[in-house]
């Protein structure tokens, strides 16, 4: 990633210009891909965009802009296929990772389609149990989970808390014991496999923060551990590679390896691992040239890997477990915002790159600037045969590497006023928000039947300095 202190470089203009293909026509610039959108996006008579029946243009004078837009039945359709695919090849619980977007009426809406929740903090726990999650739906993560945090789980009667280090076993023990139960545990594995997108990295070892490594022998020692402390069941293990993750091979290589790890815990412990957590990462598509693996064929795949990889070392297949997070909120939602300063710059060569500014950035977006995130954006308030323009899509924030979208065809009759709409936002993006710059960070809402819903409110000045004992 090309970075310095103050973001990405912004002075490497010409080399990049043209880094995404001009459109070859109006109809093209429009257009709005179903691969990217959520399913019920469409342009009206009026060529506005709506979501779940609802003008973007009626949500935006209504609650404000930035905003975030889900199409609650697109929503609701992602966590019943995971559920269903995932099921399907003996998955007993399908987790929605809630670090990707929580509210309660998130863990609401996926609760009833069928999933768990996967809970990172105290404070993710508190909104699923505030939802009315069923304790034993939810299933606790951390590589640094406090005393209070463990007390809360235990509390709440989760399903399975999951060991990420030898503090935690003692901690999770002592926590169970002094509440007189017995907690269920899973050991989280790390294999040394990395996988992002199409590539992945396996290694003989790992260097990294998270759960307890092969190489060293410390996922079997916790196991070990465990298996002397009365307040502690370990159901099985745990092993999440990544995120943005577009086929299985990185899972086979994973699975390779926890299954081996399973096989030697029977073997030396007499042990069975009932239970396989194959953790989240399914990737979804940012641009219309992006191509995960449709859902029902990744799990198909890793289905497959997981059972062949049992049947060759000669263990009972475990019931599977998985976390998807941004698959299933990611594509669900969109941003909408609107424009205010358009300002044609001039590079090398006659080239002119417009920046196009948005009453948001970095504190409703962080990825394009964390991650050199790539997103699809267009005009949204309206259709526009104006010809393609070459547009940077960049927020308010008094940083220049506060960008949204880093290359977008836009029609060049774009104004002060109009709104844009940015794609797949739903995940990683209002759960990572900020208050720089004191903004106010956006609204969250859902539409279906052409009726909204409120997510989440805006915030207001007077929430931001409520905090200020001084004010
Ligand atoms: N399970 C575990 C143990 C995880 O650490 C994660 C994500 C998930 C499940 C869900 O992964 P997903 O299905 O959403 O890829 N902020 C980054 C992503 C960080 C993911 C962290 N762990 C981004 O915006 O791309």
């Amino acid at each position: 990633m090309r970075a310095h202190p103050a973001g990405p470089l912004h002075a490497d203009v010409v080399s990049d210009h043209a880094a995404v293909a001009r459109p070859t026509s109006a109809e093209e610039l429009n257009r709005l891909s179903p691969a990217v959108w959520p399913s019920s996006a469409r342009r009206n008579s009026e060529g506005a965009i709506e979501i779940g029946g609802v003008d973007v243009r009626d949500a935006a004078a209504e609650f404000g802009t930035p905003l975030f837009v889900f199409d609650e039945d697109d929503l609701r359709a992602r966590a019943r296929n995971y559920r269903e695919a995932y099921v399907g090849v003996g998955a007993r619980l399908v987790y929605y990772a809630a670090k990707a977007f929580l509210t309660t009426a998130v863990a609401r809406i996926v609760t009833d389609e069928g999933l768990g929740v996967d809970v990172a903090s105290g404070g993710e726990l508190a909104v699923a149990l505030r939802a009315g999650v069923p304790g034993e739906r939810i299933l606790m993560h951390g590589n640094n989970k406090s005393m209070a945090e463990i007390e809360a789980a235990v509390e709440a009667g989760v399903g399975r808390i999951v060991v990420d280090s030898f503090d935690d076993v003692v901690r999770i023990a002592d926590a169970a014991a002094r509440a007189g139960v017995v907690q269920s545990v899973l050991v989280r594995v790390t294999v040394g496999v990395e996988a992002h997108t199409h590539e992945f990295i396996a290694t003989a070892h790992e260097d990294q923060k998270f759960g307890l490594s092969v190489s060293s022998g410390a996922a079997e020692e916790a196991v070990r551990r465990i298996a002397k402390l009365p307040s502690l069941d370990l159901r099985g293990l745990h092993s999440h590679i990544g995120s943005q993750i577009f086929d299985a091979a990185g899972f086979e290589v994973a699975a390779a390896r926890v299954v081996s790890v399973a096989q030697r815990i029977w073997d030396e412990q007499g042990i069975e691992v009932e239970e396989l957590n194959l953790g989240g990462g399914m990737g979804i598509a940012y641009l219309e040239s992006d191509d995960p693996l449709d859902v029902v064929d990744m799990a198909a795949q890793i289905g497959d890997i997981v059972g062949k990889q049992c049947a060759a070392e000669g263990i009972p297949m475990p019931a599977l477990a998985f976390e998807p997070g941004r698959a299933i909120v990611g594509p669900a939602a969109v941003t909408v915002y609107e424009v205010g300063t358009v300002k044609p710059v001039e590079l090398d060569r006659g080239l002119v790159r417009t920046y196009v500014s948005v009453d948001g950035g970095m504190s409703d977006n962080i990825r394009t600037a964390l991650y050199d995130a790539e997103y699809s954006v267009v005009l949204a308030s309206r259709e526009s045969s104006a010809d393609p323009t070459l547009c940077r899509v960049v927020g308010k924030h008094c940083e220049s590497g506060d960008i949204v979208v880093r290359d977008a065809w836009l029609p060049g009759d774009l104004a002060a006023g109009d709104l844009l709409a940015v794609a797949a936002t739903g995940a990683y993006c209002r759960s990572m928000a900020s208050n720089y710059n004191y903004l106010p960070r956006p609204a969250v809402v859902a539409a279906r039947d052409g009726q909204t819903t409120v997510f989440l409110r805006r915030e207001t000045l007077d929430d931001l300095l409520r905090l200020d004992p001084g004010a």
